[in-house]
């Protein structure tokens, strides 16, 4: 039901981390997808603690759309198990291996964006780590499915003032779409000093993520840290939990919203 497209301006403010979390607390299957053009295997290597993805992930992907195969039956397919069991079945999808190789992927980004929303079907919503937005602006092909496209930031004035400059370059892109999807904010350690509701003021946006600032318990998503005790019963992934229900829920009511108007206007 949903595509979240997640992304940073400058610095490392925690797209990756924050894209984990919320996989991993979200209230249906999900697929996280490793979609950021400078590639660093940061989840493998972290997270999935060195785990073979056994040639999966978009290297293949693109070889496969190359040779003219259909990527929707695909994609799910080429997701890793991100948690053993559990009732939810969460995937990771692997992203570039090596440096430049994102610059091969031009033209498969359009229809890996359509597979990501077609996975809707599958009743499994995607969550994509897009990385920095750069000075190119993020792939549109993931910008025009996406439900609502997140910057992360932290809350501090040095994240801030870059967040302000690549904005500029994301929304020209998203107002660029035929149906522009709505911007949000994740702050990532609000408080520090600056508070959610200041920064959303500030950008005229709302924020829709805020991490709870728990440098050990990121450590566990972002370097495969050993997990405290009671970890998924902690406030930082309690917090991943609440804000993954409430973004879910907020993304249904304004997909209903919009079918109401279509079917008004049809
Ligand atoms: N909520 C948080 N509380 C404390 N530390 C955090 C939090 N989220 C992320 N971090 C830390 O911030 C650092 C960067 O995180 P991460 O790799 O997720 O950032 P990124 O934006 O994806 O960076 P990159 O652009 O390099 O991919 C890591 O050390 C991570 O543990
Ligand atoms: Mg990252």
């Amino acid at each position: 039901m949903a595509v979240v497209v997640l992304a940073s301006a400058t610095g490392s403010p925690g797209v990756t981390t924050t894209a984990l979390g919320l996989a991993l607390a979200w209230p249906r299957r999900v697929l996280v997808a490793d979609c950021d053009r400078d590639p660093s295997q940061a989840v493998q290597a972290g997270y999935l603690r060195g785990m073979d993805h056994g040639g999966r992930g978009l290297m293949s992907l693109a070889h496969l759309h190359r040779e003219g195969a259909p990527l929707d039956p695909e994609v799910w397919r080429h997701g890793l198990p991100l948690v053993e069991g559990g009732e939810i079945e969460r995937r990771f999808l692997p992203g570039f291996a090596t440096a430049g190789a994102s610059r091969l992927f031009e033209h498969v980004w359009r229809p890996l964006g359509e597979s990501f929303g077609a996975l809707d079907t599958q009743g499994a919503d995607v969550i994509v780590d897009a990385g920095r937005i750069s000075t190119t602006g993020l792939p549109l092909g993931l910008l025009a499915v996406a439900d609502t496209v997140i910057l992360c930031v932290r809350s501090s004035l040095r994240s801030l003032a870059g967040a302000r400059i690549h904005l500029t370059t994301l929304q020209e892109q998203l107002r660029s779409l035929p149906v522009p999807p709505p911007a949000a904010l994740a702050v990532v350690g609000s408080g520090r000093p600056y508070s959610g509701a200041e920064i959303a003021a500030q950008f005229s946006l709302p924020v829709v993520v805020e991490p709870a600032w728990d440098p050990r318990g990121a450590e566990v998503l972002s370097d495969g840290g050993q997990e405290p005790r009671r970890f998924s019963d902690s406030p930082f992934m309690g917090r991943f939990r609440s804000d993954a229900k409430a973004l879910s829920e907020r993304i249904a009511r304004t997909r209903q919203h919009t079918a109401v108007i279509a079917g008004v206007s049809a």
